[in-house]
């Protein structure tokens, strides 16, 4: 894995947008794998004020979020089509063609799936993957447990996951949905390059176990240290549990 630090969490999100614009620039029809949570925010950001400044163009380039509540529509406010609506495609210029989700309301979710994992190879597969990792060592929706979906799946979601997202539905944990729709770690790991972001005092533990530890189930994230291309943009409170380099 290349290790990348940075002093502060904005330092992270210009360094990550920086890494987008390149790729961009390398290769206008790039297919980039979308991540929501806090930790992109400041890229997306980012990436729009790169945008607004004439230095990016996102024209020809196509997009496959990571993962979707299930069972909410996509003009729900807490949906993640909503989040990347607000944080990102609003403030750049991809086509909504260009832009692909799960949609959670499906009549049958696992043909969703199906369909999902028919979308990628459609368009050649994903060049770059962004993702976060959650505290309990979660990628995409892939939650700790005893086995992993390869392929894009069905997930229940893990009681402290919804804790997690209940501010995009009114603040109650219980009005979160129980159930989402995620891209398996296998597709995951078929992605060109991966770029694993996070920030904060609060991801140091499990950065260093998807590091150093074993790779298990029990920590999701640690399955890419399978892949033979991943970046970790990291600020110095993530990376600080992983020792002198
Ligand atoms: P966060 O979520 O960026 O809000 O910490 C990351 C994730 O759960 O993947």
């Amino acid at each position: 894995m290349i290790i990348r630090t940075f002093e502060t969490p904005d330092e992270t999100a210009a360094a990550v947008a920086q890494r987008v614009v390149r790729a961009l620039a390398e290769k206008p029809a790039l297919v980039v794998g979308l991540p929501t949570g806090q930790t992109p925010i400041a890229t997306y950001a980012e990436l729009r004020r790169r945008h607004a400044a004439g230095e990016v163009d996102f024209a020809r380039a196509t997009t496959f979020n990571l993962d979707e509540f299930a069972g909410i529509p996509p003009s729900h406010p807490g949906s993640f089509r909503m989040f990347m609506e607000r944080h990102l495609f609003q403030g750049i210029n991809l086509a909504p063609a260009r832009t692909h989700f799960l949609d959670g309301t499906a009549p049958d979710l696992d043909v969703e799936c199906e369909r999902y994992e028919a979308a990628i190879g459609a368009a050649g597969g994903i060049d770059l993957l962004l993702a976060g990792i959650g505290a309990n060592g979660h990628i995409g929706f892939n939650e700790p447990g005893d086995t992993l979906s390869a392929r894009t799946h069905r997930v229940a979601l893990a009681a402290s996951t919804r804790r997690h997202n209940a501010a995009l539905f009114g603040g109650d944990p219980a009005d979160v949905p129980r159930e989402a729709l995620s891209m398996g770690i296998g597709t995951m790991l078929k992605a060109g390059a991966i770029v694993l972001v996070a920030t904060g005092a609060h991801k140091a533990a499990c950065i260093e176990r998807a590091v150093h530890g074993p790779v298990t189930t029990r920590l999701p994230a640690s399955f890419l240290q399978l892949h033979r291309h991943v970046e970790l943009y990291l600020d110095a409170a993530a990376a600080s549990r992983l020792g002198p380099r």
